[in-house]
């Protein structure tokens, strides 16, 4: 589960009838080093990396928790919003925290249910009942039974012939088998050695259904490169070549729902987010569909005129964003049709969605969203292309983005040189017109998060109204600066940053004397650019982040997918 970039890491495992319980701060790899594994015998276990929303980042507050006793421990995702007043009741009945978390509450509720029935499927959904927010917590008791129960976070099981296992994320078990069953909200399981019991609320068995899991999914090498970040930097040419090839009738009938609505309303979050605002431009300008985009952390604030005649298309690399998800359970209330474009197929959004389209670029292990993103623009352009019967030109054209993406990845070193003369930049500002000025955000989004450079996108134009005070002798402007209809304005801009003394960094395909430094990238069809323009900053906040010894695949702070509000 490493790979979602957490901050500590817990592992309880049971041995003999007693619970053997260590953790600690940090990465898998470096906590493992300090705890003695080799006492954690047992055939039974659990272990969890925590990503800090109550407590800080401490040993007590690393997963998995006790309760008064340590006859129960619990790992847990979400946030339970009612914590406080449970902690308060818990107390007054004599039981002893040692954490700040909210995720302790569970286990000491499980402990106070489990002494009073002496029943662990009653103590779970006793305890599931008094949970607010949002959870998915796995138990272990000391008898070597495993209960788990979900809601709104995801708990999927994975079987093999000789035992199961339990995991927020099918990767946590995907080598060893693809066979998975998917908990529903509310459901929960009870696991012992033998046997497998999924029960609803009211303790009746239910039937969940065995899913295969592609195979694919589970191939999460870094190869020859140093970082998984580098590596899916360098796949972006041939998943844009090989996009859509797949799934032409799953995008026709995409497309239909598209093409029968009233308006096209884009969510998604961070990088997703970015796309969709592209997503929009291509949407309105050339399919010529009514499209508005809402950020989704603030789709809830948003919801007027969203009703069954709209079509809400949500972006997410992992599928599992709480705030993706969040805003599509919304537009579902308010009746509207929902339509996702998802890298892992069998996530959360993608299971709640009416249609969804897989992106198909693999694992994405990186914090930050490189491939994930071209891959997303490349279905976009092959959804919009279709509605417009080829207006863009788009099938023909992925072969020529394939060999220009190559053509920058060919100017690696001489991305890396610049990166070494930035690495004291502390504000670099970014700008671009038209569909450019997405990819001044999303820009600025690598540089902040590789880089941990204060970095703004912003629309070239509005520089002058009021951002243009910040730029003095120290700042760095990269321009966003294609051959298209934007490359004159853009140059009259740089020209008024210059005469403040900044340093110019010019991406384009025509070089110009006002810039300082230049990254070339090739000439291509006016409306492609975003593909390949986006590429040099993915490069440059990579090298960023070496010459400031920031690990790239691992940026603090972040998670990868971001499963609570
Ligand atoms: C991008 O580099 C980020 N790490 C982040 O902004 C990400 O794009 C966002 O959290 C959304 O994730 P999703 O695509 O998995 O929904």
């Amino acid at each position: 589960m490493e790979y979602r970039g957490y901050d500590s890491v817990g592992i309880a495992t049971i041995n003999n009838g007693k619970i053997i319980l260590k953790k600690g701060v940090g990465r898998v790899a470096d906590v493992t080093k300090t705890l003695d594994l080799a006492s954690m015998a047992g055939d039974t276990g659990v272990g969890h990396t925590r990503w800090a929303t109550h407590g800080n980042v401490t040993n007590n507050n690393a997963h998995p928790h006790y309760g008064c006793t340590d006859r129960i421990a619990i790992v847990h995702n979400g946030i339970i919003e009612n914590h406080k007043e449970l902690k308060e009741e818990l107390i007054g009945i004599g039981h002893i925290f040692k954490s700040d978390t909210d995720s302790e509450v569970i286990a000491h509720l499980l402990e106070k249910y489990y002494v009073d029935q002496k029943d662990i499927k009653k103590a779970v959904i006793d305890t599931c009942k008094r949970l607010e927010g949002a959870y998915a917590f796995v138990a272990v008791f000391e008898n070597g039974t495993i209960c788990g129960s979900r809601y709104n976070e995801p708990l999927i099981i994975g079987s093999v012939d000789t035992g199961h296992f339990i995991s927020s994320d099918i990767l946590g078990f995907l080598e060893y088998t693809n066979k998975a069953i998917y908990l529903d909200n509310r459901d929960t399981v009870i696991l012992d050695s033998k046997n497998l019991q999924i029960f609803d609320m009211n303790g009746d068995p239910v039937n969940r259904a065995i899913t295969q899991v592609a195979w694919e999914l589970a191939s999460i090498d870094k190869g020859k490169y140093a970082h998984h970040t580098l590596k899916e930097i360098h796949e972006q040419p041939v998943i844009v070549e090989k996009t859509g090839t797949q799934n032409l009738d799953r995008i026709d009938e995409f497309c239909n729902i598209l093409k029968n609505s009233r308006t096209v309303i884009l969510t998604g979050s961070g990088t997703s987010y970015h796309c969709a605002l592209i997503a929009k431009h291509l949407l309105s300008n050339f399919a010529k569909i009514h499209a508005e985009t809402i950020v989704s952390s603030e789709f809830q604030y948003t919801l007027d005129g969203i009703d069954s005649s709209s079509v809400l298309l949500a972006i997410s690399q992992s599928g599992e964003t709480a705030d993706v998800l969040q805003a599509v359970k919304a537009a579902k209330h308010m009746g509207a049709r929902l339509l996702s474009i998802v890298n892992i197929p069998t996530s959360s959004l993608a299971r709640i969605s009416d249609r969804f389209l897989p992106v198909e670029c693999g694992p994405e292990v990186g914090v930050a969203a490189t491939k994930s993103f071209t891959a997303q623009l490349s279905l976009i352009y092959t959804v919009v292309d279709r509605l417009c019967k080829g207006c863009l030109g788009f099938e023909d054209y992925k072969v020529f983005l394939g060999g220009a993406l190559r053509k920058i990845l060919d100017t690696e070193v001489e991305i890396h040189r610049i990166a070494e003369r930035l690495r004291d930049a502390t504000d670099i500002y970014i700008i671009g017109r038209s569909i450019h000025y997405p990819i001044a955000l999303e820009g600025a989004l690598k540089l902040k998060e590789l880089a941990y450079i204060h970095a703004e996108g912003m629309t070239a134009g509005e520089l002058k109204h009021g951002p243009l005070a910040l730029i003095e002798s120290n700042s760095y402007v990269i321009i966003i600066n294609p051959n298209d209809t934007t490359f004159n304005d853009n140059i009259a801009t740089a020209h008024e940053i210059k005469a403040r003394g900044a340093t110019i960094i010019g991406i384009s395909d025509r070089p110009n004397d006002v810039y300082d430094i230049f990254i070339k990238i090739p000439s291509a069809k006016s409306i492609i650019y975003p593909i390949i323009e986006v590429l040099p900053f993915q490069i440059l906040a990579y090298y960023l982040a070496l010459a400031k010894n920031a690990d790239p695949d691992y940026p603090r702070n972040l998670a990868k997918s971001v499963t609570v509000k």
